[in-house]
């Protein structure tokens, strides 16, 4: 079986599950705000996490608030933002290309009278930093925010964050990137990246789904969506996710350990595409000249269907997507490939495929021959 969506959601991390059956086994189990000795015990244990994680991210412990995975922590850096907004700053900017969770904050905010304009995106998939610079330029006093993603979910084309976090340092902006798919898939620091606010989702990075953080530059900025009692230091209500926070130190740490193997999956990667290219000529890569995370691949073999292809694949054993898990049961081109400007004939084929830093060549090899084998018989017989 090769599992290909890791960008839907990672499988446990190996070191994650090996923890976790030695913890289930020992414990300790309680709530880490009680006052006993077992209680700060698992505090304790929170605590070092949060160190840990903040290490790894290039951040301070303290800028760490666990939650439970990106949706929420989108919605907490909506809301902290835009509900403490200046009157004269209404404008939120940022992309065709987001998540549906920010896509749908920006909604709810602009029913509420906030103006959301959108930086044009490029055929290759990348944010047209050009025109985000005039449309911040032009705003820069009225803008409340800019959201735009660090890496896309569907294409695993890298974002011009680095550009956009100067920018708006520059302008006096709040930048917030929804850093979800970047990080633990490639290197990230927190502090050198300039930003307001990153998340982090468990799920994406082999921890377990329902933990996760947000990074604040200031900790203070943000206002809790979740009230309780006093966790988190008031940010964000409810007994933590102790043993979820856990895993996500586990994760961390284990990615640490492994990102030196980025480069060589990035080559990986394009041999597959060039080997599926060397077969099927007209077979697209989405966002081929564009910087991609070396653990995504999007392909296309124009009038070919993408659920049939993923289909097929799965008949072999090896699960992947047509496009990200929330627009898979559409059959229509999605909007992120639709802001790039691809047409249906490739947009209705693609398939993502995405793995982990660990992968292995093998494992492109097997896709690579049941992708083939897959358009081979397929491309005989007219899809749409
Ligand atoms: C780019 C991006 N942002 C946000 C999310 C939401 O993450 P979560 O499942 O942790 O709520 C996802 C998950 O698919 C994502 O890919």
């Amino acid at each position: 079986m090769i599992y290909a969506d890791y960008n839907g959601s990672a499988p446990l991390h190996p070191s994650v599950k090996d923890y976790l059956c030695d913890r289930k086994q020992n414990g300790p189990y309680a709530n880490p705000n009680a006052i006993h000795s077992i209680g700060k015990k698992m505090l304790f244990g929170m605590e070092k996490c949060r160190r840990m994680c903040a290490k790894v991210l290039g951040a301070k412990s303290n800028q760490i608030i666990f939650n439970s995975g990106s949706s929420e922590g989108i919605s907490q850096v909506f809301h902290s933002v835009m509900s403490e907004r200046q009157d004269n700053k209404n404008i939120i900017i940022t992309s065709r290309i987001e998540h549906s969770a920010v896509v749908k904050a920006c909604a709810y905010y602009a029913e509420r009278g906030a103006e959301v304009l959108h930086a044009k995106t490029t055929t290759s998939g990348v944010v047209d930093i050009e025109d985000f610079t005039k449309l911040l330029k032009d705003n820069a006093d009225k803008t409340a925010m800019v959201c735009i993603m660090a890496a896309n979910n569907e294409s695993g084309v890298i974002q011009p964050w680095k550009e956009i976090s100067k920018l708006c340092q520059e302008n006096g902006v709040t930048y917030f990137s929804d850093t979800t798919q970047y990080i633990g898939k490639t290197e990230f620091n927190f502090e050198e990246s300039g930003m307001d606010y990153a998340v982090v989702s468990g799920h994406k990075v082999g921890a377990l789904v329902g933990s996760g953080f947000i990074i604040a530059k200031d900790p203070a900025t943000l206002k809790p969506i979740v009230f309780g009692g006093g966790q988190e230091k008031g940010l964000r209500g409810g007994t933590q996710n102790y043993i979820g926070i856990e895993t996500l130190a586990v994760a961390f740490d284990a990615f640490e350990k492994s990102k030196d193997q980025l480069s060589e999956l990035a080559s990986y990667r394009v041999e597959f595409e060039q080997e599926v290219k060397k077969a099927f000529p007209n077979a697209v890569i989405i966002g081929e000249e564009a910087d991609r995370l070396a653990t995504t691949t999007m392909i296309a073999l124009p009038g070919v269907h993408g659920q049939a292809v993923q289909i097929e694949l799965e008949s072999q054993n090896i699960f992947v997507t047509t496009s990200s898990a929330c627009s898979d049961n559409e059959p229509e081109t999605s909007k992120v490939l639709k802001a790039m400007g691809i047409k249906d004939d490739v947009g209705r084929g693609v398939v993502r495929i995405s793995l982990c830093c660990g992968a292995c060549n093998e494992d492109y090899k097997k896709i690579a021959d049941a992708l083939k084998s897959a358009y081979a018989k397929l491309s005989g017989i007219s899809n749409y």
